[in-house]
């Protein structure tokens, strides 16, 4: 209705004055598909009024809206549609793990797929562009179509409350996922969000520390990761994060967003805000675009406060048409204007088929007695203790909590954020999987008695501990298990050598027991299929191929900060989000994060990054390394046991022309049948042989040798090479 007025009127008249070249003329010219995204935003602007583009601008937060407004789902996010445009409301909703937040509790039908972790420890941009085109497409189906996924912040600090939203510590790693999950997602006609941009990488105080930082530490790092995740996946929008860098707040940080984001990265999207991080209308002259979820701000900035300002003269008109035209033009780029949401046609079963496969493919087998892995299937008894195994696998909370039909929950820790109402165990039971694919009798015991689950595993033939570690949005953690657990694990190994831990962990924990033990799996946080999953790995139905995508270390100690800064446990989410003085969070190790800080300082961790164990046995030979104005190797990976399996050989570089460092700069993933040889080739990041020059603000590469390792982990050179490699500068 309000389309044909406006033709009617207005473009009517427009057309009449205009005479007859402007006649061959469409009516809504930004109707046409054939013009490029910018061609299109620029000219729909040209008909908005102010107001109308400044409602782009700034969006509600349904959730906690009382009443929401009608018809819109109580979800992160949302921005009424502008009908006579052919604008349609934008429906934002949670988030990298599935789509959250859909406004219908327990009975939601979405498919949560496993931790952003356990994602990382596939090492497979297939299989992240796969889960992401799942959840894009449940969004669509469910009425969305802005979702809030693509969070990347770098494991700086294993005990991030968030680091199972995220993708590990590599920033190579971390970056070509995201862009894989990120380009997965969009190709369902929605917008992906790559977030909290950046250096949000502790939950303790985050809505008002400081992280501190040079440029070129931040760029080789935590910026790295988002660099190559926003050039691979071209997100539609960019969320910027609730804390301080350098003093002044990521949402208003002229450096990040005008400067590395949208000038050196040619950035064309929006940036929106985290919610409840504006904390001034100096923000979108920071380069914000967007507020969202205003309701969680101290006041709407985006709104009245904008458009007077540009009425007086004192915020330029211009800009608010680069806002929206970041908008805009995203919208057209991702087809969300062109493809209007037909909500309904869920396929949960299919979805949940995606899930699986991502869990599979993502445990990590971590230790394995000769013998004992994988389990033979036979008569023999199983005592199975703990972790819930009964009900289901443990998932992360926050935001990004998705509660399938059928979840149950257990209550959360006292002090620990509300959200989801307790932990929830998603409804795919390992005892249940386990008894489906074992002859012999299958016990389980619970754990709250360590004395009855020790004399239940003495009679066994094997004993399978499952040990869970919860951790949620705005609250960090410890590397431990709590201590009931490690003592149940204790028990039972002393009375069961044959015991196998399985670890439902949000990150890395320590592992007291680890002696005693024959196995470990580490199944972070596997999703809706997770007990399936975890079985058929026990069983050798699927061989274990993941990849550990963030170090474990023997305990805090080992760690740049031991102490994790305004942590108490009495009060885990540290000060208050916004008020007080920011807590400064010296990031001093710089760009050596993780692995990196390891070889920097000689420490050896209890597990490195990108180790994993297989069902069977590899061996590297045939090193070529090839330099010149790029780096590549090639190498032969031989299947030397007798199962078929997957390896994942990685590319390191040990030693620039000016110093030691440590960078991953490639992987493969291969699969081989017993006896197989193949020869596999990676080239290396152009951007990780480089440095950030902050004198030239360009990255810069030494000409001189390059000093490099192909091996199974971090801590691995089982086949070491050099190369001779030309100076380059590399434009941002
Ligand atoms: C989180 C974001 C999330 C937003 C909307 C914030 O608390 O940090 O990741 O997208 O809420 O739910």
């Amino acid at each position: 209705m309000k389309r044909a007025h406006w033709m009617g009127g207005v473009c009517a008249a427009m057309v009449v004055g205009l005479g007859a070249a402007a006649l061959a003329q469409p009516a809504d010219p930004w109707r046409n598909a054939r013009l490029s995204p910018d061609q299109r935003a620029e000219l729909l602007l040209q008909r908005m009024s102010l107001d109308d583009q400044v409602a782009l601008l700034h969006g509600h937060f349904p959730i906690i809206m009382r009443p929401p407004p009608e018809g819109v789902p109580a979800s992160a996010g949302y921005f009424p549609g502008q009908p006579r445009y052919g604008i349609p409301a934008i429906h934002e909703s949670d988030a990298s793990l599935g789509v959250a937040n859909a406004g219908r509790g327990d009975k939601d039908d979405a498919a949560p797929l496993p931790s952003g972790l356990a994602l990382a420890a596939t090492f497979s941009p297939e299989l992240a562009f796969q889960g992401g085109a799942m959840i894009g497409k449940e969004a669509r189906q469910k009425g969305f179509n802005v979702l809030l996924a693509g969070g990347a912040n770098l494991a700086r600090d294993p005990r991030n409350g968030r680091n199972f939203e995220y993708l590990g510590e590599d920033p190579l790693l971390g970056g070509v996922l995201d862009g894989a999950s990120i380009r997965g997602i969009q190709s369902n006609h929605i917008v992906s969000t790559a977030k909290h941009y950046a250096l949000n990488d502790q939950e303790t105080a985050r809505g008002s520390l400081s992280a501190v930082i040079g440029e070129a530490a931040m760029r080789e790092s935590d910026l790295l990761e988002f660099e190559i995740a926003i050039k691979s996946g071209g997100p539609g929008s960019v969320m910027c994060a609730y804390n301080r860098v350098n003093g002044t707040y990521a949402c208003e940080n002229p450096a990040l967003l005008n400067g590395a984001l949208k000038r050196d990265w040619g950035y064309p999207g929006w940036v929106m805000s985290d919610w409840g991080a504006v904390h001034s209308l100096d923000a979108a002259m920071a380069g914000l675009d967007q507020e969202s979820g205003q309701e969680a701000d101290r006041q709407v900035f985006f709104d009245a406060p904008l458009r007077a300002a540009v009425k007086d003269g004192k915020f330029p008109a211009a800009r608010v048409h680069d806002m929206a035209r970041r908008v805009l033009r995203s919208l057209f780029a991702q087809g969300v204007i062109d493809h209007p949401l037909r909500p309904g046609g869920l396929d949960t079963r299919a979805d949940l088929e995606v899930s699986g496969r991502v869990a599979e493919q993502a445990i990590v087998l971590l230790k394995n007695s000769p013998g004992l892995l994988p389990l033979a299937g036979g008569a023999g008894k199983i005592a199975v203790i703990g972790g819930h195994a009964d009900v289901g696998v443990i998932s992360g909370g926050g935001s990004s909590q998705v509660i399938p039909v059928g979840s149950v929950r257990f209550p959360s820790p006292k002090g620990a954020p509300s959200w989801g109402g307790g932990i929830i165990y998603h409804p795919s039971a390992p005892l249940k999987a386990i008894r489906a694919r074992s002859r012999g009798e299958v016990a389980f015991a619970d754990g709250s008695d360590p004395a009855a689950a020790a004399a239940l595993a003495k009679g066994a033939d094997v004993a399978v501990v499952f040990a869970t570690q919860w951790s949620t949005e705005a609250m960090d953690i410890r590397l431990k298990l709590d201590d009931e657990q490690d003592a149940l694990i204790a028990a039972v190994a002393a009375a069961n050598p044959r015991t196998i831990v399985v670890l439902e962990t949000g990150g890395p924990v320590a592992m007291p027991w680890l002696d005693k033990v024959g196995g470990v799996l580490e199944a972070w946080y596997p999703g809706a299929q997770g007990g399936e999953a975890i079985a058929k790995v026990l069983f050798g139905e699927v061989g274990p191929s993941g990849r550990l995508p963030l170090t474990f270390p023997t305990d805090e100690d080992q760690l740049p900060r031991p102490e994790l800064p305004g942590y108490t446990a009495a009060a885990p989410e540290g000060p208050t989000m916004t008020q007080g003085p920011p807590l400064q969070v010296h990031y001093d190790e710089g760009s050596d994060v993780g692995y990196r800080w390891y070889a920097a300082k000689g420490l050896k961790p209890l597990y490195p990054f990108g180790y994993g164990l297989s069902y069977t046995d590899f061996r590297y030979g045939g090193l070529k390394a090839t330099g010149g104005n790029g780096l590549s190797v090639s190498f032969t990976v031989t299947n030397t046991g007798s199962r078929s399996g997957t390896e994942t050989p990685q590319l390191y570089l040990a030693k620039g022309p000016r110093r030691a460092q440590q960078r991953l700069l490639g992987w493969s993933r291969v699969v081989l049948k017993p006896g197989e040889t193949r020869r596999v080739v990676i080239a290396a990041n152009p951007m990780l042989l480089a440095d950030w020059s902050e004198a030239g603000h360009r990255w810069k590469r030494d000409a001189g040798r390059y000093r490099l390792f192909v091996g199974a982990n971090a801590a691995d050179p089982a086949l070491k090479g050099e190369a001779m490699l030309t100076g380059a500068a590399l434009a941002p």
